[in-house]
């Protein structure tokens, strides 16, 4: 059984934008799969459905075997750890400690374990001195990381990254990969315009256009494939 079915998904923003157009897509347990396309292409979307923050039009989102619906939205949600692309999305506390502290105490878990939970989570982003700064005056960089340590408090079945890299520095990037690489038994989804940290990173590579797949495998046969990349306004690492 897979960690993540998607088949034949279609999705239009209010506005009639079609965003997602029959879009199918199987993810293994502990794979770790790069989701690679040009502005536009419907990866943030795409995304959005894996935990109903988006829901799909026609087809259908199975996580762990469970089909997405209302009723199995918070089962699945435990399993799903998303990070947005903007991390203004995912921060809304005052305090970095209570955005950080958001799912384990949501999950009713005692104040002391809370406590132990953010506290390892931002040391894995290395942001340990920041649990007392106000969210939303941190730099951009420093917010992603934040928001990266969100998901790290659960063990999530999936991680779900939007652009992890997008504003880091080069320490805080190789660290971020350093740690997505200690993490082996997780499985990872990660969108990314970095198609350096993709290679490094991932196994398998899939290639999205005009909110379908139109290439899907090993990362060495697709990243690589310098004509196949250029069709589709990218670039070999
Ligand atoms: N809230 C929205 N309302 C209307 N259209 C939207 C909305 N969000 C995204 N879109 C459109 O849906 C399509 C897919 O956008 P999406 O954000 O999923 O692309 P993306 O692949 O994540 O791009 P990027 O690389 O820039 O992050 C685009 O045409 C975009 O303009
Ligand atoms: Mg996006």
């Amino acid at each position: 059984m897979n960690d993540l079915d998607i088949r034949e998904v279609k999705f239009q923003y209010p506005d009639g934008q079609q965003a997602l157009r029959g879009l199918t897509l199987g993810v293994a347990h502990s794979e770790r799969v790069a989701l690679v396309g040009a502005n536009g292409s419907g990866k943030s979307t795409l995304l959005l459905h894996l935990n109903g923050i988006l829901r799909a039009a026609s087809g259908s989102v199975t996580i762990n075997g469970v089909p997405l619906t209302d009723q199995s939205i918070p089962q699945i949600r435990a399993w799903v750890g998303l990070v947005f692309q903007n991390p203004d999305d995912q921060l809304f506390s005052p305090r970095v400690y209570d955005d950080v502290a958001f799912a384990p105490r949501y999950r009713g878990l005692p104040e002391n374990e809370v406590r132990d939970r953010v506290q390892h989570a931002l040391g894995l982003v290395s942001m340990e001195a920041y649990a007392d700064r106000i969210s939303h005056h941190l730099s951009i960089g420093e917010k992603k990381r934040i928001a990266l340590a969100t998901v790290l408090t659960m063990d999530t079945r999936l991680l779900v990254l939007d652009e992890p890299s997008a504003g880091l520095d080069p320490r805080a990037r190789r660290s971020l990969i350093t740690l997505l690489q200690s993490f082996t038994k997780q499985t990872l989804l990660i969108s990314t315009h970095d198609m350096r940290l993709a290679a490094e990173l991932c196994t398998r590579a899939v290639v999205l256009d005009a909110g379908q797949v139109v290439a899907d495998g090993a990362v060495e046969s697709v990243l690589y494939a310098r004509e196949l990349m250029e069709r589709h306004g990218l670039e070999t690492p």
